[in-house]
C-alpha cells in the first residue's frame, strides 16, 4: 500500500510573533521542518507534499527538489490546508500521512507505530494521540462509552467537560486517501476560529460510518507543537538533551551536559571531552580525543584528531590533528592550521593557511597569509592586509622567525629561514635566510632625565 505524506507549513505561526514563518524558526540549528520532513521520510512515505503560504517562497526555497510543494493562498485552517493538496493526489488511493511542521520532535518509528496501526485496524482514519498532564492549547480527543473514538474537539470550542480530557490530538493522522478528501469537502467553518478544521473529519467520517481509531504515543513530549516562542524554548531543551545523551553515548564525555550546546548536524568522535559553555554549531565535525571548551564556540569547523580549543571561536575552518587553540582566540572562516600548530592568546587569524608545526603564540592578526612549515610567529606580529581598498597576501616560507611586533605589510614574502627584527614594519619581501630589519636605531642621550626637573619623581616608598 503506497503511503503519501502531507506536511501543513502554510501558517505565519501568529503566537511566535516573527516575520519569519514558524516552520523555518531553528531548533538545535535546523529549521523545525527539517526533522518533520526527515521524520516522514524515514517512515517510508514515497510522495511528500508541504503546503506553504506565508512566505512560501523561503518555505519552498529551503525544500526545493526534495518535496512537492503547493500553495493556500489564504490560510483559512489545517483542514482547508489539506485540501490544497487534493490537485496533486487525484487518483491516489494509498494511505496518507498529515502532520504538522511544527512539531519536530516526532520520530519515524511514532510514524510507523501510527501507519501500523491504521493498517492494522482497517480504518478510514487514526489519529495519534498523547496523555499530558496539562492538555491547555491542544485539540481533545472524545471517546464515547466503549472507548471509541467520535471525534476532536478544539480548545476554544471545549466545554468543561472537554477541557477536562488529557488525552490530545497530535495533529498528526494517518488517513484513506479517499475518505479524506470525501470529508474535507464537506467542512464548514463554524467554529469559534471560523476556521476549516483539518480535524472536524474525524468526526465527519464516524457520523458517515466510516472506521475511526486512535492511537497512544508511548513518549508524550514527542508530539510537542510549538506555537509560541516558549514552547520553542522547552522543544529545543528536549532536543539538545537528546543530542548530548546520543554523544555520550557513542563515547564522548561531557562533565555537565546542561552548560552545551550542540547542533543536530555536529559529530563528535569517541574519547573526545565537550567542557561547560561550549557550543558546538553547523555542521561542525570534531575528531577523537579532543578537549573542546570550556567556553568554545565552533560553527561550522572540521577539527582532526587531539585537536584542544578553549576559550576561543572558530568558524568555517579547518584544524589538523593536534593544533591547540586559545585561550581567547578567534579563528574566522577559510583558515587551514596544519598537524601540531599552537594558536595561543589573543591571536585571531582569517583566511590563512599555517602550516604544520608553526606557532603563532600570542597577540597577533594574521590575515591572508600563507605560513610554512615551523614558522614562529613572535608576540604582537600583525599581517597589515588592507590598504584601504582591497586585501593582499602574506607568504612567510618555511622555519622562519619573524620578531616580535613585527608589521608586515602586505603584499610581502619572507623568504625561508628568513627573520625579522623585533618591530620592524616589513614593506619589502625578505630573502631565503636573509635577516630583515627596518626601525629608527636607538639613540642615547645620557643624563637627559636629570635636566628634566620633576619628570622623574624620586618618591620611593618611604623607610618604615
Ligand atoms: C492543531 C490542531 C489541534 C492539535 C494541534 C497539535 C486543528 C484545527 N487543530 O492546532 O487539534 O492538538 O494542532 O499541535 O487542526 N496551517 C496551515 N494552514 C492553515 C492553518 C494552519 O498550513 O490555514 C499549518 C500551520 O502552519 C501549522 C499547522 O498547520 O504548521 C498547525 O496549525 P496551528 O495553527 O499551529 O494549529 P494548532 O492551533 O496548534
Ligand atoms: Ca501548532
Amino acid at each position: 500500500m503506497p503511503l503519501a505524506a502531507v506536511i501543513l507549513a502554510a501558517g505565519q505561526g501568529t503566537r511566535m510573533k516573527s516575520a519569519l514563518p514558524k516552520v523555518l524558526h531553528p531548533v538545535a540549528g535546523r529549521p523545525m521542518i527539517e526533522y518533520v520532513l526527515d521524520a516522514v521520510r524515514g517512515a517510508g512515505a514515497d510522495r511528500v507534499i508541504v503546503v506553504v503560504g506565508y512566505e512560501a517562497g523561503a518555505v519552498e526555497a529551503l525544500l526545493t527538489d526534495r518535496v512537492e510543494a503547493v500553495r493556500q493562498p489564504e490560510q483559512l485552517g489545517t483542514g482547508h490546508a489539506v485540501l490544497q493538496a487534493g490537485p496533486l493526489l487525484t487518483g491516489y488511493d494509498g494511505d496518507i500521512l498529515v502532520l504538522c511542521g511544527d512539531t519536530p520532535l516526532v520520530t519515524a518509528e511514532d510514524l510507523l507505530t501510527l501507519v501500523r496501526a491504521h493498517r492494522g485496524a482497517k480504518v478510514a482514519a487514526t489519529v495519534l494521540t498523547a496523555e499530558l498532564s496539562k492538555p491547555e492549547g491542544y485539540g481533545r480527543i472524545i471517546r464515547d462509552a466503549g472507548g471509541g473514538v467520535t471525534g476532536i474537539v478544539e480548545q476554544k470550542d471545549a466545554g468543561p467537560a472537554e477541557l477536562a480530557v488529557r488525552e490530545v490530538n497530535s495533529g498528526i493522522y494517518c488517513f484513506a486517501a479517499g475518505a479524506l478528501f470525501d470529508a474535507l469537502a464537506e467542512l464548514t467553518p463554524d467554529n469559534a476560529q471560523g476556521e476549516y478544521y483539518l480535524t472536524d473529519c474525524v468526526r465527519r467520517l464516524k457520523e458517515a460510518g466510516q472506521g475511526v481509531f486512535a492511537v497512544r504515543i508511548p513518549v508524550a513530549t514527542r508530539i510537542s507543537g510549538i506555537n509560541t516562542r516558549v514552547q520553542l524554548a522547552r522543544v529545543e531543551a528536549l532536543m539538545r538533551r537528546e543530542i548530548v545523551e546520543r554523544l555520550m553515548l557513542s563515547g564522548v564525555t561531557v562533565p555537565d551536559p546542561s552548560s552545551i550546546f550542540i547542533d543536530a548536524g555536529v559529530r563528535v568522535g569517541r574519547d573526545s571531552v565537550v567542557y561547560p559553555f561550549t557550543f558546538l554549531e553547523g555542521q561542525t565535525v570534531v575528531g577523537e580525543r579532543c578537549r573542546i571548551g570550556p567556553g568554545a564556540r565552533l560553527v561550522d569547523a572540521t577539527l582532526a584528531d587531539g585537536v584542544e580549543v578553549q576559550y576561543a571561536v572558530v568558524k568555517g575552518s579547518s584544524l589538523a590533528s593536534g593544533v591547540t587553540v586559545g585561550p581567547f582566540a578567534y579563528i574566522r572562516p577559510d583558515c587551514a592550521i596544519g598537524e601540531g600548530v599552537k594558536v595561543g592568546d589573543f591571536v585571531e587569524l582569517k583566511k590563512s593557511v599555517i602550516g604544520p608545526g608553526s606557532k603563532v603564540p600570542h597577540l597577533s592578526y594574521i590575515g591572508d597569509a600563507t605560513l610554512g612549515e615551523n614558522v614562529n610567529i613572535g608576540a604582537g606580529t600583525i599581517t597589515c592586509n588592507y590598504d584601504g581598498r582591497r586585501k593582499w597576501p602574506t607568504r612567510i616560507g618555511s622555519r622562519s622567525f619573524i620578531g616580535s611586533n613585527t608589521n608586515l605589510v602586505a603584499p610581502v614574502n619572507i623568504g625561508e629561514e628568513a627573520v625579522t627584527g623585533a618591530g620592524s614594519t616589513i614593506t619589502r619581501d625578505v630573502p631565503d635566510g636573509a635577516l630583515g630589519v627596518a626601525r629608527a636605531r636607538q639613540e642615547n642621550l645620557p643624563g637627559w632625565s636629570g635636566r628634566q626637573s620633576g619628570l622623574i619623581k624620586k618618591s620611593f616608598p618611604p623607610d618604615e
